[in-house]
């Protein structure tokens, strides 16, 4: 009877095939030294990292981009492509093509930017699954807050230093605010005053391209090297929303990206308040408002023992009124959220400075003092 064969059998000897089928065409001292190519050993996930040379990645990654691989099979590719050189086993037995469907945000629908899809994918393969979670958050938030093309991307295409010269000189740099293609891509064209079809916004998303690779590599050399210090924050707009939103409450919101770009003004901002817990809270309590300092919106809590009627205002430093978040209305006893998104009645935005919340629930007042930064 034949020999059960199972799937890492399977695995190892069609390897074997691909390995001879190679041999044949370039010759066995080729092959790094004649040792045997990839997944030969069996290597399992996380994959096996290597130091890299950012720069050398970020070139690679450009491009790739230009040389029909695009934005995320060119960012993942700009690293794979020099892994393989150091680490044959595995790395080139992993086709950078795997990524081609991420360009344009996903086939041309503008969802995730395929650079820091690519780059994601790339430390999903090397780091386990809560590294991966912190790295990831790392690359998408410098993504959303960082001016790009990157001046060192700039610098490279002024100095002649890729390998691809559609155009050299320097790009408007722009900021997305958002890990979305569209969002990024149709700022830059705003801001630049290009179209898509232009080559220069080609050219800047080549260079995005080797900015996302060489920031993937950054971020990976290192944690490798154990001092990867993560200093990604949760945007504040996005923690005011969660505050509500977010687990500890109505849960029915999951997003680390910024709202206001795409509820700019959510009918309810400052009329709602939202019980966040049923049990009797043992006294009164107003707490310091979060986030804090804000901008543009911020969470406040408080708690009564018994139903009371609750007055909730804003005022400015002079003691004017800005704004009364809650009038008078009835309340039972619980621990309470509202918003104050920093605008006045006449619903404009107030200036930066020290504003108070001042609760009055029956005969007691409290009040805390809130910082709104430009
Ligand atoms: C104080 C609690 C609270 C906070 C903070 C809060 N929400 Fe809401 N949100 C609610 C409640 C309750 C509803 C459902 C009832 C309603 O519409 O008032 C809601 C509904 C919504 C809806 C759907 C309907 C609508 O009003 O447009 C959107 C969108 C929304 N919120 C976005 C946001 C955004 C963005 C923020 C941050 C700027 C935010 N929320 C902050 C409590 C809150
Ligand atoms: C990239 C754009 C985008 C971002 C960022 C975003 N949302 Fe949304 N959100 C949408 C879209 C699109 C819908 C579905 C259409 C709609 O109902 O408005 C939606 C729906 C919602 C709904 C349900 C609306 C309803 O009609 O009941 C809530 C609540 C909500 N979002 C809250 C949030 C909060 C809170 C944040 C930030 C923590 C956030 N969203 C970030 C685009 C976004």
């Amino acid at each position: 009877m034949e020999k059960e064969i199972t799937r890492k059998d399977f695995l190892t000897s069609s390897s074997k095939y691909a390995v001879g089928a190679v041999v044949g065409v370039i010759g066995l001292d080729a092959l790094a030294g004649g040792k045997i190519l990839a997944g030969e050993k069996g290597t399992t996930w996380p994959l096996p990292w290597v130091t890299l040379d950012p720069d050398e990645v970020r070139v690679k990654a450009h491009w790739l981009y230009w040389n029909d691989k695009d934005c995320c099979a060119g960012t993942f590719g700009g690293i794979s492509e020099i892994l393989k050189l150091k680490q044959p086993d595995p790395w080139s037995n992993i086709p950078m093509e795997i990524m081609l469907y991420g360009r344009g945000g996903g086939n041309g629908w503008g969802t995730l930017c395929g650079c820091i899809n690519g780059g994601a994918a790339m430390i999903s393969l090397v780091t386990d699954k809560a590294s991966s979670g912190n790295l990831i958050n790392e690359l998408w938030g410098w993504y959303s807050q960082e001016y790009l093309p990157t001046t060192t991307a700039n610098d490279f295409a002024v100095q002649g230093k890729y390998s691809v010269h559609k155009y050299d000189n320097k790009l408007v740099p722009s900021i997305s605010g958002s890990p979305l293609c569209h969002a990024s891509v149709s700022q830059w064209c705003v801001v630049a005053g290009k179209k898509v079809g232009d080559t220069e916004r080609k050219e800047r998303c080549a260079r995005v391209t080797g900015d996302c690779a060489a920031k993937t590599v950054q971020l990976l050399n290192a944690f490798f090297a154990k001092t990867f210090a993560p200093t990604f924050v949760t945007p504040n707009d996005n923690k005011a929303c969660q505050g509500c939103h977010g687990s500890t409450a109505m849960y029915n919101v999951m997003t680390q990206m910024s709202c206001s770009p795409c509820h700019s003004d959510p009918h309810h901002e400052t009329t709602t308040s939202i019980q966040t817990s049923n049990e009797t809270p043992s006294e009164y309590n107003l707490s310091q408002n979060y986030p804090n300092p804000f901008n543009p919106s911020t969470n406040i809590r408080f708690s009564i023992p018994n139903t009371e009627k609750v007055h909730l205002a804003v005022y400015d430093i002079q003691g004017s009124l800005v704004k009364t978040l809650i009038d008078h209305d009835s309340y039972n006893s619980g621990t309470y959220q509202t918003i104050w998104n920093g605008m006045n009645e006449q619903g404009q935005k107030v200036s930066s400075g020290i504003y108070f919340a001042r609760l009055q629930t029956g005969a007691r007042i409290q009040t805390i003092k809130m910082n709104l930064v430009k």
